[in-house]
């Protein structure tokens, strides 16, 4: 398939392009380079060989969306195009709300213009709140997001929703993505967060880059085995794939399908920085602050939908991921500036 990748040149994003790419499919990005930079999807070309259509867009706007549909025979579409930073989005919602539920609206508008019916959703395990019971299986309720950022993705999984009983003709996988860290195997592409980074991985290998003192390991009083917090982290390359067994899925199915994807096993944050530490050889020093606000004690999936419907599994372990996360940043200290 022919597929447009909003939001494209971003972490997921550079990763997902060189799987389609090396499953056989083509791809077309926009990007409005507000999280990115061209110089990501130069480096996904360097890795694949392949010539990628790059186009700088906004995709909230709707002549700039509809250029790319008329330009290029799009199968399908991959939306990560999104604002992600919690505590941003709490400082600044209308700017969540404006981006993140814009850009599905422009781009479902666009799809319907112009026939293409295969959507794949970046989501997040965010939409089901502070869990009651952890592995969390997609028919549980979602809960009460704690941040705008988490009510924009429970908001565009109700308009998808909503959208594809509409238009039985439509195939939406809607993803629920754990908690991705990790990079490509040639360290050419990785997470390069702006800014001092929100989450834990680019964190701990910013301190082994030197670039930040120490970690700060918000709480040690959880009800987990060592009382840090629990989560299921994925490596990015099998998130990746699982996009590519999402549009395999597309392709041949109609409706609506909502998929975890992760590993089904959770770590503690000093889990990841042991972990880090012995795969690496590098000694992360951090010191235990209080628990961060909005921030829950576990959280991890149940695996089996993904593995039952789209045929996917994550295959990687946590040292690959440590491994890997290191490797990108050791290569690339100040990310790709
Ligand atoms: P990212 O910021 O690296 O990638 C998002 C990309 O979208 C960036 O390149 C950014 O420039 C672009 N973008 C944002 N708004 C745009 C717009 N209006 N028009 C065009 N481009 C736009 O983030 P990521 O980690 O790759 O995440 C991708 C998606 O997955 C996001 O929707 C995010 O909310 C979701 N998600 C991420 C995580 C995570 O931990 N990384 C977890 C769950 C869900
Ligand atoms: C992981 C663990 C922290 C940083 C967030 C979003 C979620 C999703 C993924 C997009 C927690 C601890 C972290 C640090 C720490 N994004 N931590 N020191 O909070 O599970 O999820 O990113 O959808 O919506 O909320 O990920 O990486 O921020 O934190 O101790 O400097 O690491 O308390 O236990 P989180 P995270």
């Amino acid at each position: 398939m022919n597929v447009l990748l909003a939001g494209g040149a971003g972490y997921i994003g550079t990763h997902t392009c060189v799987e389609l790419i090396e499953a056989g499919h083509t791809v077309v990005i926009a990007d409005n380079y507000s999280n990115s930079c061209p110089e990501a999807v130069k480096r996904v070309e360097e890795i694949t060989g392949a010539t990628i259509p790059l186009y700088e867009a906004d995709v909230c706007d709707r002549e700039a969306v509809e250029k790319i549909f008329s330009e290029n025979k799009i199968d399908a579409v991959i939306h990560f195009a999104g604002l992600k930073a919690v505590g941003e989005s709490v400082a600044k919602p209308l700017l969540y709300y404006r981006n993140n539920i814009d850009s599905t609206l422009t781009l479902l508008e666009t799809m319907e213009k112009f026939g293409v019916n295969n959507f794949i959703f970046s989501s997040s395990a965010t939409v089901y709140g502070t869990p009651k019971e952890v592995p969390l299986v997609e028919t549980m309720p979602t809960g009460t997001p704690t941040n705008p950022y988490g009510w924009t993705k429970l908001m565009m999984e109700q308009i998808l929703s909503d959208t594809a009983h509409a238009r039985p003709e439509m195939s939406i996988v809607i993803l629920r993505y754990f908690n991705p860290i990790g990079a490509h195997k040639s360290g050419r592409i990785g997470e390069d967060p702006n800014g001092i980074p929100n989450n834990l991985m680019p964190f701990i290998t910013q301190v082994a880059a030197g670039r930040l003192p120490k970690l700060g390991v918000f709480g040690d009083d959880y009800p987990t085995h060592d009382g840090t917090g629990v989560r299921d982290y994925i490596h990015v390359v099998d998130l990746a794939k699982g996009h590519v067994k999402a549009i395999d899925y597309a392709g041949e199915h109609k409706g609506v399908e909502i998929v975890n994807l992760g590993t089904g096993t959770g770590y503690s944050v000093l889990d990841i920085v042991k972990a880090f530490e012995k795969v690496n050889h590098i000694t992360i020093p951090y010191e235990i602050k209080p628990r961060r606000a909005g921030d829950i004690a576990e959280c991890f999936a149940n695996a089996e939908k993904a593995a039952r419907v789209l045929g996917w599994k994550a295959e990687k372990n946590l040292e690959d991921m440590c491994y890997d996360s290191w490797n990108w940043q050791s290569h690339n200290v100040n990310g790709y500036k």
